[in-house]
């Protein structure tokens, strides 16, 4: 007995589940609109019924998912004409049919099969598909997937049958809570190419492109996922769109009420949908937003452009971005145009553009890449052609309508047939053109002026070579025997002398202007100089014309060159360029010791111990030449106007034009060319040419002597009885001399025997006054 009961209590409960579970209508079963009535898929997926949408409170017969907390209908049964109130009831007909009937028992909605089938039986699928099957041998009579809604699930087929007109596609709701139709459609569409749509009441709305085995070519964006993503083109002129996403999720496509479709699946974790691609993102895709002949470009700031060789219909209304009656060819195309006596025409070609979404009116040939561009200009009719690997040649006879141009890398190269003309014109090809032979020009002048430059500075440099060459040749004859100068002045070293630019010593004296003379030296005037802010320079220019100049030139340079001592005025460097030969010194800011001594303004600068400071310094250079030195200089022009002064009043001996340079066991020579000044040179000199160094000691000692009595040796030439200083100081050696303890000795040396110090102590002057001596 118990075990009876327990058996019909397990039974109890089995055939509760099994109502409960139950995934089938059967014939003569019904679902009522009740809470709690209604089937749902084996797997637990889908469940349909009877449900309101939204802020509705129509009844409509679904299917939606079962296991979701948000509501989310995949399917609709009757979406135009919704039942008012909770009376319908879903059923199998006599005839086999399943229909929806009202409270009246009148037919709303019925899956509308001809075949009469007494038993047939409804099942809803896990897949969302609620098959309709004649019960005996199982044929499919009906599905709901044949009639989708907006909604395309990953099992769904959008398909389109070529000869039958048949066409499985979504339409869009009204609005969230209307399930009514909407404006928009979806689905494939083929042509000589299929393309899948969206339409907006009945007109093209968006647009794909071609397939290319994996994708259209014309989707800006890709879906991230396309798990069995795919359209399959069959002979019989029918063609699938099978659009599955991410596996082991659920996912679907949806239209939206605005006509986009969106890509979403069932984000768990966020129990919301995840949106993961939108057929369209921007203006841009809407279909022919540029009009005929347009082309829209995103990135751009004006979306609408004309495709090359093209030019808007209406400039004005295009002005105002109103891009609907789109672009005209520019210029004809030469193709097709009867050919007028004269006029040779020239072939059309094709201009390039890249990273296009393909025109709308596509045709396909089998053609290859080559083949496809000869096809096309042979063809008049042919206006553009493009060719994918994956779709083949495509070629276009009508007009070009949404273009696009992409930026990511997308789209296919798009060829435009244009006139000959046009191609000329052709922006590209001339910028690059241009710019090549703008770049090039300039490259070559730079390159050229370079080459110039280097080669007249090499020219330049050779030149002073050369000429320092000349010069040392002409040293070298002034200069016969080697071994009487020593390796001190091979013709090479002279050339360790900097060498200055004609051009820098002109704009460092301003083009030797008048302002800058110092005063005319010996040979030719003498300049003031500025190479830089700080660096000051004297420039002894060589007057051209002055034949004899040129050869003091070579020996002041040959000579000084190989002198250092601080009481020798420095030479910086020569130039020797063209006719021109000059001296480089450093610059001496009181000039000479004339122009000091003998101003009776500047003579009171000048108290004893610096006009000691002078002697001692004119001895100590002499010292050097004479006897310090490597060489024996004999300088044979010693002179107040030879002596200059640095800023601190410390004497240069200047202008070795007249120096000798004496062999070391030479004592004495003689000239047949007396040089120097009158007044300052020793008689044996000046009468019989003989000179050594007791010339230039001579010479110190006038020197000495005006530098004592500051006046000029020359300046009593008017006196009567005197013909010169030296005349007169043996005459009024008292007069002249105040200082009675002066003493005059022999030799330079001696001058430097008692230090200054003592000699200031003692308030006297010892003096070396060794000319003076054979004198008086
Ligand atoms: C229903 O969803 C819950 C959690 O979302 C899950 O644990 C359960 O397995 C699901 N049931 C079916 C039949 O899918
Ligand atoms: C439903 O109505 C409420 C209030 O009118 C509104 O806020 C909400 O957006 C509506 N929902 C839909 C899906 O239309
Ligand atoms: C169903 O039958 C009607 C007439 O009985 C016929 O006109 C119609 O073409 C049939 N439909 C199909 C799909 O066979
Ligand atoms: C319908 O078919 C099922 C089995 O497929 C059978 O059990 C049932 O009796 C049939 N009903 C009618 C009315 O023929
Ligand atoms: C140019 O515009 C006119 C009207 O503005 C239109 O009739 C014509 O078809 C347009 N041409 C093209 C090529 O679109
Ligand atoms: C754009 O121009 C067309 C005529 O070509 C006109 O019908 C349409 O209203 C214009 N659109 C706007 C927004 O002005
Ligand atoms: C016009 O001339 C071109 C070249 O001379 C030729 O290729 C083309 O076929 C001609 N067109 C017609 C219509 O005669
Ligand atoms: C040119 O192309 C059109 C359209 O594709 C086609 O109808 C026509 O036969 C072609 N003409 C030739 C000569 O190939």
């Amino acid at each position: 007995m118990g075990r009876l009961n327990f058996l019909s209590v397990l039974c109890c409960l089995c055939l509760n589940l099994c109502v409960v579970a139950v995934d089938t209508i059967r014939s003569s079963q019904s679902i009522k609109d009740k809470d709690n009535d209604y089937i749902i898929s084996n797997g637990g997926v889908f469940k349909m019924g009877f449900f309101s949408p939204v802020n509705s409170t129509n009844r409509y017969l679904g299917i939606w998912y079962n296991n979701i907390s948000a509501f989310t209908v995949v399917w609709v049964a009757k979406r135009q004409k919704p039942l008012k109130d909770s009376s319908g009831v879903l059923t199998t007909s006599e005839d086999g049919n399943l229909v929806v009937l009202n409270g009246q028992k009148e037919i709303l909605w019925s899956s509308n099969v001809n075949n009469s089938v007494a038993n047939s039986s409804a099942q809803l699928l896990d897949s969302g598909n609620l098959v309709l099957k004649e019960n005996t041998i199982g044929t499919i009579l009906w599905e709901s997937f044949k009639i989708p809604s907006h909604t395309s699930l990953p099992e769904m087929e959008i398909s389109t049958n070529e000869r039958t007109g048949e066409k499985v596609q979504l339409t869009s709701w009204k609005s969230p809570s209307d399930p009514s139709i909407g404006s928009f459609t979806a689905g494939i569409y083929r042509q000589s190419l299929t393309q899948s749509f969206i339409w907006k009441d009945g007109r093209p709305y968006f647009r794909s492109g071609p397939w290319n085995g994996q994708m259209f070519i014309g989707i800006p964006v890709y879906p991230v996922f396309h798990d069995r993503f795919g359209l399959v083109d069959n002979q019989d002129g029918t063609s699938y769109l099978t659009a599955s996403t991410v596996k082991d999720s659920l996912s679907h496509y949806v239209l939206t009420t605005q006509g986009n479709t969106e890509a979403r699946y069932w984000d768990s974790v966020k129990e919301d949908w995840e949106v993961v691609w939108k057929a369209m993102v921007s203006v841009c895709d809407v279909y022919g937003t540029c009009g005929a002949f347009g082309s829209c470009n995103s990135m751009s700031s004006l979306i609408c452009s004309c495709l090359e060789g093209f030019e808007p219909n209406n400039t004005e209304e295009w002005n105002r971005q109103n891009w609907t009656s789109g672009c005209v060819r520019r210029t004809p195309l030469q193709c097709g145009r009867v050919n007028t006596s004269g006029e040779a025409g020239k072939m059309d070609g094709f201009l390039k553009l890249k990273m296009m979404k393909v025109p709308d009116f596509v045709e396909w040939s089998a053609a290859q890449e080559d083949d496809c561009r000869q096809q096309c200009l042979q063809n008049c009719s042919c206006i553009a052609y493009a060719f994918d690997s994956g779709t083949g040649c495509m070629t276009w006879t009508r007009t070009l309508i949404d273009t696009q141009k992409f930026s990511n890398g997308r789209g296919v190269d798009l060829y435009i047939r244009v006139a000959h003309s046009e191609l000329d014109t052709n922006g590209d090809v001339r910028k690059i053109v241009t710019i090549t032979v703008i770049i090039g020009t300039i490259f070559i002048s730079i390159f050229t002026y370079l080459l110039w430059r280097w080669i007249a500075k090499h020219k330049a440099r050779r030149k002073k070579e050369k000429e320092m060459l000349m010069f040392n040749r002409e040293a070298h004859k002034k200069f016969p025997s080697e071994d009487m100068l020593g390796d001190n002045l091979n013709p090479g070293k002279v050339q360790e002398l900097p060498l200055f630019d004609f051009v820098k010593l002109a704009s460092a004296t301003n083009n030797f202007h008048e302002s800058n003379k110092l005063g005319q030296g010996g040979f030719g005037p003498v300049y003031r100089g500025k190479l830089s802010d700080v660096q000051e320079i004297a420039i002894k220019r060589l007057s051209k014309t002055s034949g004899q100049g040129l050869e003091e030139f070579m020996n002041e340079v040959v000579v000084i060159s190989k002198l250092q001592h601080r009481n020798l005025v420095r030479l910086l460097g020569c130039c020797v360029e063209r006719e021109e030969r000059m001296l480089i010194y450093e610059y001496m800011p009181n000039k000479s010791l004339d122009a000091f001594l003998f101003d009776s303004r500047k003579e009171i600068l000048l108290d004893w111990r610096k006009r000691f400071n002078i002697i001692e310094g004119i001895g100590r250079g002499l010292l050097y030449l004479h006897r310090d030195s490597r060489l024996r200089i004999i300088h044979r022009d010693l002179k107040t106007s030879n002596i200059l002064l640095d800023k601190d009043l410390n004497p240069k001996i200047s202008d070795f034009g007249m120096a000798r340079i004496f062999r070391s066991n030479e004592d004495q020579a003689n000239t047949n060319r007396v040089v120097g000044t009158y007044g300052y040179m020793s008689p044996e000199y000046a009468m019989e040419g003989r000179f050594s160094e007791k010339s230039d000691v001579f010479s110190f000692g006038v020197l000495l002597l005006e530098i004592v009595s500051g006046r000029k040796n020359s300046s009593f030439y008017h006196d009567e009885e005197s013909m010169s200083l030296l005349g007169h100081l043996s005459t009024f050696k008292k007069s002249i001399f105040h200082q009675p303890h002066l003493k005059i000795s022999f030799g330079i040396e001696k001058i430097f025997a008692s230090s200054p110090a003592q000699a200031k102590a003692k308030g006297s002057l010892t003096l070396g006054l060794h000319c003076c001596k054979s004198r008086m």
